[in-house]
């Protein structure tokens, strides 16, 4: 098979390195890629969200399957697109990804079919929202209803912060469109865990659980980012709550959207928070995570073509996935300023004395004139897996203490809470 792997980060170089590893894949482009993805396939310099160009490549290289890593294309309608075309993707539909690209649309499924999650009301007009936040207690969440890059929820501890948050979403549209309906929901408080299903748009198979870190400091002190690292399996999800979240969030939600006419095929991404009063829906998401993928396919024996084949015929319950047992620990190496703004082009040394068994997903990199250089914010994720979490823990900080590049920045907790 000819494989085009859509994205250009490091989950995307996870797939990469994965499906480079079957059997039945001859062939690889990545659009656009990274210096990573280079040595595995063609890297093509076509942006994840231009999506004309995207159908144009894989019709003109003829393509056997597309893989969607990111959210924008899918809340495009590249699947669509390339269904139309008989060429097969893996990811949803335009309507499917809704359940991630409209949180409004998420809420009002996960409410209709009394899948818990917090309480919340939908907004588009300021004036009101302003009134019904105000008569809430604090903390309160302020979501933007749209795609905004992990950057559009603001947890306000006061009535004067989620003011201000909603007038910049509705009156000032800092995230353009995506704020100009908001989500106003309670504050929950518990141990998050992102847990996964491989959807036929009937059936789904459950992938591992995993944890991810979203602030950029360690204890979870600073600014937001696209996350600094993670671990699998999280110590606190045990079988019966795995067995919960596929009886009592997962499949019933697979159900909603395909009785609304919306069948998901593809990676359904919860966003899971445990509660005293049990386990809540912070969010869903329409495909794989980032940092996730890199903790879960390194644990994946099976073949994930194998796996993709059986969500696009229908038959996800046929076949049977297998997990190592191994514990994984992923550290995200980010670029100085990040979240803010960062300098590009720094030389990275030190990835040629990596331990044999550790795993280097690129994100923010590139090659110039064959030598390896930052080009993005998060800039890769050492992953390590090992017989217990402290063991992998303690393998993936060692390693990481042997790359560098002018001010190289990351979190010394991944993992420490799981110990
Ligand atoms: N109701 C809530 N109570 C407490 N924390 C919340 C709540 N909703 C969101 N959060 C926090 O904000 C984070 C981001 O929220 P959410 O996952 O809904 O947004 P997102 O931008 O779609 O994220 P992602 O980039 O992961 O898709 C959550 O991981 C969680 O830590
Ligand atoms: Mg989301």
């Amino acid at each position: 098979m000819k494989v085009l792997v859509i994205g250009g980060g490091a989950r995307e170089h996870a797939i990469t390195w994965k499906i480079h590893q079957s059997p039945k894949v001859s062939e690889i482009l990545i659009a656009p890629g990274n210096g990573g993805t280079a040595g595995l396939g063609e890297n093509i310099s076509i942006a994840a969200d231009d999506i004309e160009s995207l159908i144009k490549l894989a019709v003109d290289r003829q393509v056997d399957l597309v893989i969607v890593g990111p959210e924008d294309a899918l809340a495009a309608g590249i699947v669509d697109r390339l269904q139309a075309l008989q060429i097969p993707v893996f990811g949803p539909t335009q309507l499917s990804a809704e359940i991630e690209s409209s949180k409004a649309f998420a809420k009002q499924l996960m409410e209709s079919r009394s899948i818990a999650t917090a309480e919340s009301k939908t907004f588009s007009d300021f004036e009101l929202a302003v009134n019904y936040s105000e008569a809430q207690e604090t903390p309160i969440v302020i979501k933007a209803d749209g795609l905004a890059a992990g950057k559009g929820v603001v947890i306000a501890q006061s009535h004067e912060e989620a003011k201000s948050a909603l007038h910049d979403a509705m009156v000032s549209s800092i995230f353009g469109d995506a704020g100009k309906t908001v989500v106003i929901e309670r504050f929950l408080d518990g141990l998050e865990a992102s847990v996964f299903g491989f959807c036929d748009g009937k059936d789904l198979a459950m992938a591992l659980p995993a944890c991810d870190y979203k602030r950029v400091f360690d204890g979870d002190e600073g600014l937001n980012t696209g996350g600094m690292g993670g671990y699998s399996p999280p110590e606190f999800v045990n079988q019966a709550l795995m067995e919960d979240a596929r009886t009592q969030i997962m499949q019933p939600m697979l159900d909603a959207l395909r009785e609304s006419g919306r069948p998901f095929t593809g990676v359904l991404y919860g966003g899971l928070i445990v509660t005293e009063g049990g386990l809540q829906v912070i969010e869903f998401n329409a495909r794989l995570g980032d940092p996730e993928t890199q903790l879960l396919l390194p644990r994946l024996n099976t073949d994930f073509i194998d796996v993709v084949e059986a969500c696009l015929e229908g038959r996800i319950r046929e076949i049977s996935i297998d997990w190592r047992t191994d514990s994984c620990v992923g550290v995200v190496l980010a670029s100085p300023g990040y979240p803010g703004s960062y300098p590009r082009g720094l030389s990275i040394k030190g990835l040629d004395n990596m331990d044999d068994d550790i795993l280097v997903f690129h994100s923010g990199t590139t090659l110039d004139e064959g030598s390896l250089v930052t080009n993005g914010g998060r800039v890769l994720t050492v992953v390590a897996l090992g017989s217990n979490m402290h063991d992998a823990r303690q393998r993936v900080y060692e390693n990481v203490r042997r790359i560098e590049f002018d001010g190289m920045h990351y979190r010394n907790d991944i993992a420490a809470r799981a110990i």
